[in-house]
């Protein structure tokens, strides 16, 4: 708890880190590509490391969890990441319209009881936000272990008349496998462990 409470502290003084809701929407930078729900935020240093051209910026509601991945960032010296404690319910205000290029959503809370469905991160709340968010023709692509997630996902995207470009139920043994796809998030590492197959989709608007 003592150690919990140390880094929730520290946070906000690491360089890199951001709470709240910064004023920079139209200015973070392009190509922009966003992780949501980051937790650790392993995931988007290594995107950071793939792109360092592109800005990425890895958001979770719980700054505490975002430490691991600022510091590790600071550490690499990486100039061209983020570390943002905020909800998506924000995401309209942190970004102009058509900003970001691609979008990350990595092992989303599944929220499997009934009354909960509006927090999925792929309800269609979330989807209006994305899509207005995103550029033309930008992505988004999501991974989950949870397979009621990922058909509530499918069934969703099917009703707004969204059809995916990449589906796939097994991404560790698929043609998708790669540097980007393939790098294990915190909880993927996990699942992986206890054998469970990694769902993986993709889709634009
Ligand atoms: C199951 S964890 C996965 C963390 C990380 N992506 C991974 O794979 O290791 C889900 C994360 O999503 C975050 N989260 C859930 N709902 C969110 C929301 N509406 N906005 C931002 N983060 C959210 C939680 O705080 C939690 O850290």
């Amino acid at each position: 708890m003592r150690d919990k409470r140390l880094k929730k502290e520290a946070f906000p003084k690491l360089a890199l880190a951001l709470v709240g809701n910064p004023h920079l929407a139209g200015n973070w930078g392009r190509p922009l590509i966003i992780e949501i729900g980051a937790g650790k935020g392993f995931f988007s240093v290594n995107l950071a490391q793939l792109y360092p051209h592109a800005t990425v910026l890895a958001l979770d509601a719980k700054p505490p969890r975002l430490w691991y991945g600022a510091t590790l960032a600071e550490n690499l010296k990486l100039d061209n990441i983020r570390f943002i404690a905020q909800d998506a319910v924000m995401l309209e205000e942190m970004f102009a319209p058509e900003e970001v290029d691609k979008i990350w959503i990595t092992f989303p809370d599944p929220y499997p009881k009934k009354r909960h469905i509006r927090r999925r991160l792929t309800a269609p709340s979330f989807l209006q936000s994305y899509r207005k968010i995103l550029k033309p023709l930008g992505e988004v692509h999501l991974k989950t272990d949870n397979e009621a997630f990922f058909d509530y996902t499918l069934e969703v995207l099917r009703l707004e008349g969204v059809t995916p470009f990449i589906v796939t139920r097994d991404l560790h043994a698929s043609e998708f496998l790669n540097e980007e796809t393939g790098f294990k998030t915190s909880y993927e590492e996990t699942f992986v462990g206890q054998g469970l197959k990694i769902h993986y989709l993709a889709f634009r608007f």
